[in-house]
């Protein structure tokens, strides 16, 4: 009996610990992200703002939310009302509509996909709204139906990575005729960001016959199918030199899956790490020596969207597109930067 009761006792002390978790780790997840209150009355003597966010899925993510809502604040003359579509378009799309008939002055979005936009932003631009694209694009003929995009060039942040492994592998007097085996863990499919970053790797990587790119899976952005998609190609192949890893929170996830294989990581390391988005967390690690460079995607659009929204509301011109600046951190140059990140 009494060891019935104390089985009960840890059994509960089990599942307390791990509701205890859950709440550091994923509700603190989502804690940064408010939701849209649809009992909140629009003040419409500001200037009303519909924000549809493609989710939180990375901690670049979180951190373009909070830039955005930290901009278009009450103080500066903004109502906002966001919405996390929590990766799904088609939530992306009732967000737009909703923003439509609730009569919002502008709207402000980042498509988790580059397809499928033309006819909710023709209802837009039919309705009067103007649409500001922010983070990634979308794949449309007709760019009447947006007014500007505010993000960064993902492009040249996979030309940036491949020029640094050129760089690298000069350094470390790897030849031409040395093979160079590669794997990319990508973003969501279909999203700017992989398919830039994408593109600009391998067209530096094409001038390389000795870079092999054994395999480009999906790893979502997250660091659960960071880690998952690893585990499989460690389990593939045994060769692997180079992980190009399109954003932080896989690159998390990858080198747990090395380090579990017994394999290692980064500047002293047999598997040599590329990054993509330099949040602090990861800075850390490129600090310490576990990913070798961190090639920066600025969330820090929050500020740039309020003045482009100003700029209209005062009949200024504005420009088509406005790029965001970013870095490159190795272990050489980060650490003047470790103490002022935001995020
Ligand atoms: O579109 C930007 C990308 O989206 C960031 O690199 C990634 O972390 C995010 O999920």
């Amino acid at each position: 009996m009494k060891s019935d009761r104390t089985n009960r006792v840890s059994i509960i002390n089990v599942l307390l610990i791990g509701l205890l978790l859950f709440c550091l780790t994923g509700c603190s997840m989502f804690s940064s992200v408010v939701e849209e209150d649809p009992s909140a009355e629009i003040d419409s003597d500001l200037v009303v703002v519909g924000f549809s966010q493609l989710g939180s899925e990375s901690l670049w993510r979180t951190a373009n939310t909070a830039s955005i809502q930290r901009a278009l604040t009450k103080e500066n003359g903004f109502f906002l009302v966001f919405n996390n579509a929590r990766q799904k378009q088609e939530n992306q799309i009732k967000a737009i509509r909703s923003f439509i008939s609730q009569r919002v002055d502008y709207i402000v979005f980042s498509p988790v996909t580059e397809d499928g936009w033309e006819t909710v932003l023709l209802e837009a631009k039919e309705a009067g709204i103007p649409v500001i694209l922010a983070d990634r694009m979308v794949n449309i003929e007709d760019e009447s139906l947006y007014t500007t995009w505010v993000g960064t060039d993902m492009q040249e942040e996979g030309e940036k990575a491949g020029r640094w492994l050129e760089e690298y592998m000069q350094a470390h007097q790897r030849t031409d005729e040395e093979d160079v085996n590669i794997v990319v863990l990508q973003g969501t499919p279909g999203a700017t960001s992989q398919i830039g970053r994408t593109i600009g790797f391998n067209t530096i990587a094409d001038r390389h016959e000795n870079w092999n790119i054994l395999e480009q899976v999906n790893g979502d952005f997250t660091t659960a199918k960071g880690k998952e998609v690893m585990q499989l190609l460690l389990k593939k192949y045994d060769n692997i030199d180079v992980v190009v890893s399109q954003n932080d929170d896989m690159t998390f996830g990858a080198i747990e899956a090395i380090q579990e294989a017994s394999r290692t990581v980064g500047v002293n390391g047999e598997i040599t790490m590329i990054s993509f988005d330099a949040a602090h967390e990861a800075l850390e690690m490129v600090d310490q020596g576990l990913i070798n460079v961190d090639i920066e995607c600025n969330p820090e659009q929050g500020d740039k969207i309020a003045e482009v929204i100003s700029k209209i509301e005062h009949g200024e011109e504005i420009e088509k597109a406005y790029v965001i600046e970013e870095n490159v951190f190795t272990q050489k140059n980060v650490k003047e930067y470790l103490d002022t990140r935001t995020y």
